[in-house]
C-alpha cells in the first residue's frame, strides 16, 4: 500500500514536471465539473447556473493566462482556489473546498524554488485550467 502511493506519488509528481500527465488532466476536468462547474460554467467561461444567485460575475478562466500578460500564474490559481492568499471576495462566495484538499500530495517545486507538499487534486485542477486557456 505505502510503496505504492509513494510510488503513485513519483508518478505524478514526474508527470507534472514533464508538463504532462493524463491522469492528472483527467482528474482536474472531472473535479472542476464536480466543485466548480455551477458558478464558472462547464467550459468554465463564467456562466454557471449558480453565478446568477451570487451578485458577483464569476470571471471567465479560460482567460487568466490572458489577463495575465500571456503567462499562466500557476501558483496564485492554485492559491486562489484553496484559498491560502484569497481574502473575502472568493472566500466569501465559495464553498468549503475541503475534501478536494485532503488527499494525497505531491511535491512541487513554487516559483521562488522551495519544493513543497502540495494537495495532488489541487494541482490537478490547476493544470486542467492551464490546459483550457485561449
Ligand atoms: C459559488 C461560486 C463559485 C464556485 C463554486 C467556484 N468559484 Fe471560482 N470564483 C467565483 C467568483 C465569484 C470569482 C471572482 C471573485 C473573486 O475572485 O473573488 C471566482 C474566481 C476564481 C478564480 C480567479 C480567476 C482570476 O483570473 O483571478 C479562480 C482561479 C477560480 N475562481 C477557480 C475556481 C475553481 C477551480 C473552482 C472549483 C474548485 C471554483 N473557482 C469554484 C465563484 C465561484
Amino acid at each position: 500500500m505505502r510503496p505504492f502511493m509513494i510510488a503513485a506519488g513519483m508518478a505524478l509528481t514526474l508527470g507534472i514536471l514533464a508538463g504532462c500527465e493524463p491522469q492528472d488532466a483527467l482528474s482536474g476536468r472531472n473535479d472542476f465539473q464536480t466543485y466548480c462547474a455551477g458558478c464558472h460554467g462547464t467550459d468554465a467561461t463564467g456562466g454557471g447556473p449558480l453565478a446568477r444567485d451570487l451578485g458577483l460575475q464569476p470571471p471567465d478562466l479560460t482567460l487568466i493566462s490572458r489577463r495575465n500578460g500571456g503567462a499562466f500564474p500557476f501558483t496564485r490559481v492554485m492559491s486562489v482556489i484553496d484559498g491560502y492568499t484569497r481574502k473575502n471576495q472568493h472566500g466569501s462566495k465559495m464553498p468549503a473546498f475541503g475534501p478536494l484538499l485532503e488527499g494525497p500530495k505531491v511535491m512541487l517545486p513554487y516559483d521562488n524554488g522551495a519544493v513543497t507538499p502540495t494537495p495532488a487534486a489541487l494541482v490537478a485542477l490547476a493544470r486542467y485550467l492551464e490546459s483550457i486557456q485561449r
